[in-house]
């Protein structure tokens, strides 16, 4: 065992606690209600890098919640890093499903549970704690390295762009390193190949001046939400072809070995999936390979209805106005920018519209995907780390869910990205009882810190 291998193994309870501090404040970013829980969890976060004894540390105001900032710029002639995750969560909703409260983190067989555990305040401490391992047995750290943790990414990530657009110069670095995503199984490590981008919208539709009894005004009264379930049924039909013109008009093919790979789905991940949802059939495109549709197609998802009866029993009114949540997710190789999806899809939003009702089209973010290449000796330090925890080669895979800042890291500051986690596909993310294990928390920090010293030696 090396001396950090024997550091970590020596301190696996304190991490642990350290996590569980953080996780229980709820810092639920999209619910102005909890902005001053956002804040603690950022300082929460200052206060452990200034332990694992970073300089420079401090909050960054922006007009959203606050980013966290630390740096280690000792290593002469080193490498520079830049290290994101993020503190924000996502809400707990339906709260009746959890086991136990949401924000009460609980340990269950090999798991702990809580919201955040995973994403990504799991996937962000156990960062910190390779650098703490490093830091205290080694004296110092292989490479340099600039920790920015943000607070919004679970809302769209605006305050994090805005400061990375203003300040690249503050951001120098030679690599981005992200622990926001996954591995498909326990055994199987992965580093992640691209992401999708996203746009998310509110579509409001109205009608009569205020809620109308509908034996009185049924038959003359326009019916936002029968209007909105018109424009759905409008812009998606039942075999997943999103009918937005000119949404696929510039969709790039992909590498063939990547079109094999999905074609083949030689780990089986679609039947895992699968298995997990508990459905006997997978919905979409049937002509496009299940990893195709979660990884490179474009989809468009229904969140939520607000507005009209949701009670108990009935009654019988026809509301005044209705809202519908929409998203879609865009492959990085649709050859569309996140900004010219909006436009389509507002455009066909009021294509559809009845003319009864009157509909605005509200765009609340939007983020563009990625696609990373693994020539970087960056990236070939991550898979020989990776190789050496796991004892096996990662396999290099896209997953389907954004990560908005990403884009910018590779846009503004030009530098390869790193996509390495170790969520697991059961961790239930934005779910009731996200969990994450142990085992892949604690392999993590070890990885982790790995990778810095194989990253830092020109591996
Ligand atoms: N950790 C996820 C991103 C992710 C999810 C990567 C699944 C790979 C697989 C991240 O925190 C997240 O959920 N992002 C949001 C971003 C959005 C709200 C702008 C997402 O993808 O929905
Ligand atoms: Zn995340």
């Amino acid at each position: 065992m090396t001396q950090i291998e024997a550091y970590i193994a020596e301190h696996e309870q304190r991490f642990l606690e350290d996590l569980k501090g953080w996780l229980r404040i709820p810092s639920i970013s999209t619910l102005p209600e909890y902005a001053a829980d956002v804040r603690r969890a950022a300082e929460y976060a200052a206060g452990q890098l200034r332990s694992i004894g970073l300089d420079n540390v401090r909050l960054i105001e922006t007009k959203g919640h606050p980013l966290v900032y630390g740096e280690w710029l000792k290593a002469a002639g080193r490498p520079t890093l830049l290290i994101y995750g993020h503190y924000d969560v996502q809400p707990v909703d339906p709260i009746e499903l959890w086991q136990t409260p949401p924000f009460e983190p609980t340990i269950r067989g090999e798991n702990l549970y809580c919201r955040g555990a995973c994403d990504d305040k799991g996937q962000t401490m156990l960062v910190f704690k390779a650098l703490e391992a490093l830091i205290t047995t080694e004296g110092g750290l292989p490479v340099n390295v600039r920790v920015l943790i943000e607070g919004e990414e679970e809302a769209g990530g605006e305050s994090i762009e805005h400061y990375v657009r203003s300040y690249p110069e503050r951001l120098t670095c030679d690599a981005a390193f992200i622990c926001d995503t996954h591995m498909p199984a326990p055994d199987l490590p992965a580093l992640i190949s691209g992401l999708r981008g996203i746009i998310y919208t509110e579509v409001e539709a109205r009608g009569a001046v205020r809620d109308l009894h509908s034996g009185t005004y049924g038959g003359i009264a326009p019916n936002p939400f029968h209007a909105l379930a018109l424009i759905i049924a409008g812009l998606k039909d039942a075999r997943g072809h999103i009918h937005i013109p000119g949404l696929y008009d510039h969709q790039r093919e992909a590498p063939a070995q990547e079109q094999r790979f999905w074609q083949e789905d030689p780990l089986h991940l679609a039947e895992t999936l699968r298995e997990e949802m508990g459905v006997a059939q997978l919905s979409g495109e049937p002509e496009y390979p299940p990893l195709q549709r979660i990884w490179a197609r474009p989809t468009l998802e229904i969140h939520g209805f607000v507005g009209g009866f949701s009670g108990e029993g009935a009654k019988t009114v026809i509301p005044a106005n209705g809202k519908v949540k929409i998203s879609m997710r865009i492959p990085p190789d649709l050859g569309l920018k996140a900004e010219e999806v909006y436009r389509l899809f507002e455009r066909r939003v009021k294509e559809l519209a009845p003319p009864d009702v009157e509909v605005t089209v509200r765009k609340i973010h939007a983020g563009e995907g990625v696609l990373v290449s693994p020539e970087a000796s960056v990236i070939r330090a991550a898979s020989a780390a990776l190789k050496e925890t796991y004892g096996r080669e990662p396999v290099f895979i896209r997953e389907g869910g954004s990560i908005p800042i990403a884009a910018l890291f590779n846009d503004i500051l030009q530098v390869p990205i790193v996509f390495m986690g170790f969520g697991l596909p059961d961790d239930n993310l934005h779910s009731p009882n996200e969990k994450y294990s142990l085992k892949q928390f604690f392999r993590g920090v070890r990885t982790v810190a790995r990778f810095l010293q194989l990253y830092g030696a020109g591996a």
